[in-house]
């Protein structure tokens, strides 16, 4: 009996030590690792009934899981405005370096939003907020989504035609709306086909099968469904297989794993789903870029949807492999074509090019095509024979670059396009846009000139275009057209192209003074080098530019900033031409094997002249 007792004693002795020791070294472990962390990031989720956002937080936790300098606090705001913005403010209180928001409303959570940035960099996700009081936001291009699925439902129901049903998530949704309305733009041309009914499931599969079994109910022909998330989409399917139906579903967010979209796809629940990234993963990344201080964060960054069918969700399914490229360490080859040296704004684009590639370490190619699209195409089948390894171009214009893009393809070399867009836009000929959005740019210098012109009084404007074609003057002229128009005393009474060069903006504000005289209030040039023109031409008239007539000009150039140092412009909209250091960024990861957003915005701003002098030291083109 005494043995037993002292062998008690023993192991109880033993666990007590043990237990100790444990505690000890769990102690100092997590001591070590709160060591580690130098940046607390708080992530303000709108709510978590979504299985969509549950993802996102995977994501977030994962990609943070990379990094052992950084601890992330999670609130969820349970579909609450109101319960977000304390959210919001606790994480300030908290003292997070970095926030990360998916917001509940939009307008709602502009004001705090707002708010946190004037503290810290915010990155917003999914939901955009009003206003550009932010630092970056990521997220999907829902009205491109939509007109995706309505391609794919008509290339479903090919010449025959056929009912369709559409299953949304909950009404009011910016990406509800942006969803069903691209989808409806492609389906109106199509008159065999026809949307018999809308339900409304609120992102929940049970609601989907319940609306889908009543529905089936009373609709005795359904050919297609359309569900704006997978998760709706398996609650179709399960009213399909309850009511002994068949029907072709196609489904939202194509997410990996068990039960997500591709999974679906596999086993033929879905014909087919459109991925739809969380951006979760990306907002980490650039969450550390964003608190390290890199270079070239962008203002906004689209994040690229695939056709998932069962035609490829095999292969989609596969791992991302870096390419062979990177494993046998060879320098990055890339084939450049400029269009020209047509302004200042281009010359700063080709040299930031050129040292971000040296910076790199990237071989460059560069050619330079004296704005003519035919010596750019030249250039890219030129590309193509030296088998670079990436080609990057800024098109002169709009149209016309889908043949040798398809060259491209066909080679499987990758295409970036940098600066300007392309008409038609089909993404699945290049990786990634990396550039301005032009159209806000002209929206901005609209803008600029109703805060600062007489309200009431007529106001003649006189238009500078850029080169035909391009998608910068096409954007600048639509953007400004748009804001104005609402103002019936606004009237651009001359618009022409001027090529955005000094010499011939100088051409087109000749011949409007001919024209109009005295009668021009305001020139609006579709960029800098073209105002920079325009006010010498003016002088040569007699006016004064900045004074009797006003100036708005888009780029941000250091002439420009230097003219109204003058007092001869009176705003400048910034367009960045440092572009180069993003570009070589992307073509590093898309060479590491990562897959690239389909948009990338720079971040830009607008300058009036009062703020000239603070701005023009630090201006570096
Ligand atoms: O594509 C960007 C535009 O091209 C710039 O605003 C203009 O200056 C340049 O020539």
């Amino acid at each position: 009996m005494r043995g037993r007792l002292q062998f008690a004693g023993l192991v109880l002795l033993l666990f007590v030590l043990f237990a100790a020791a444990w505690g000890y070294f769990y102690k100092e472990s997590q001591q070590a690792a709160n060591d580690q962390v130098e940046f607390l990031i708080g992530v303000s989720q709108a709510n978590l009934i979504e299985p969509w956002r549950v993802v996102m937080n995977r994501e977030i936790i994962e990609e943070a899981a990379k990094h052992k300098n950084i601890r992330i606090i999670f609130t969820d705001a349970a579909q609450s405005s109101q319960k977000q913005i304390k959210d919001v403010e606790q994480l300030l209180q908290q003292g997070v370096d970095l926030l990360i928001i998916s917001p509940n409303d939009s307008a709602e959570l502009t004001p705090i939003v707002a708010e946190a940035y004037k503290h810290i960099p915010v990155i917003v996700l999914d939901r955009g907020v009003q206003g550009y009081d932010y630092t970056l936001y990521i997220g999907p291009d829902n009205r491109a989504i939509g007109r995706e699925v309505g391609k794919y439902t008509a290339e479903l129901l090919e010449s025959k035609g056929g009912n369709v049903v559409e299953i949304q998530g909950p009404k009011g949704l910016p990406s509800v709306r942006d969803r069903s309305e691209g989808f409806w733009d492609i389906l109106r041309q199509y008159p065999g086909i026809k949307v018999t009914d809308i339900i409304v499931a609120d992102w929940q599969r049970d609601k989907a099968e319940d609306e889908m079994v009543k529905l089936l109910d009373r609709q005795s022909k359904v050919d297609v469904v359309f569900a704006h998330s997978d998760y709706m989409a398996l609650g179709a399917y399960k009213a399909a297989a309850a009511c002994g139906r068949n029907f072709e579903i196609i489904g939202v967010d194509g997410f990996t794993g068990a039960g997500g979209g591709l999974e679906l796809v596999q086993a033929g629940v879905l014909q087919g789903t459109f991925t739809c990234d969380t951006g979760g993963k990306e907002a980490v990344q650039y969450a550390v870029d964003i608190l390290n201080h890199e270079r070239g964060i962008p203002k906004k960054v689209i994040l690229r949807s695939k056709k998932i069918t069962r035609g490829n969700v095999f292969d989609c399914l596969k791992p991302e492999t870096g390419k062979e490229q990177q494993k046998s360490n060879r320098k990055i080859c890339l084939g450049f074509s400029q269009l020209g040296a047509e302004s200042d704004w281009r010359k700063a684009n080709s040299k930031s090019i050129k040292e971000a590639a040296r910076a790199a370490d990237i071989e460059l190619l560069f050619m330079e095509a004296n704005q003519e699209q035919e010596k750019q195409i030249q250039a890219i089948r030129y590309f193509i024979t030296q088998k670079v390894d990436v080609i990057a171009f800024s098109p002169v214009v709009e149209n016309g670059w889908t043949e040798v893009l398809e060259e491209a393809k066909l080679s499987g070399i990758p295409v970036i396009i940098l600066d300007r867009a392309i008409q038609p836009d089909d993404d699945s000929l290049y990786e990634s846009f990396i550039g301005s959005d032009f159209r806000e740019e002209g929206r901005r210098a609209a803008r600029w000139l109703l805060e600062n012109s007489r309200n009431g009084q007529p106001v003649t404007i006189v238009e500078l275009a850029g080169t035909v074609g391009s998608a910068p003057a096409i954007d600048r002229q639509q953007g400004f057209a748009e804001i104005i128009s609402a103002y019936s005393q606004y009237k651009i009474i001359y618009s022409a192209p001027g090529d955005f060069t000094q010499a011939e903006g100088k051409e087109v504000m000749q011949e409007a003074l001919r024209i109009y005289g005295n009668g021009i209030q305001v020139v609006y040039a579709h960029n800098d080098d073209m105002a920079l023109g325009a006010i010498q031409a003016i002088e040569e008239f007699g006016l004064r530019p900045g004074k009797d007539i006003l100036i708005v000009s888009v780029d941000g150039t250091k002439a420009a900033f230097a003219a109204m140092l003058a007092g001869k412009l009176n705003c400048t909209v910034e367009c960045t031409p440092l572009l180069g250091p993003q570009l070589m960024q992307a073509i590093s990861g898309l060479m590491a094997g990562r897959k690239l957003p389909v948009r990338i915005i720079a971040a830009e701003g607008v300058f009036p002249q009062e703020t000239a002098h603070r701005e023009y030291p630090y201006r570096t083109y």
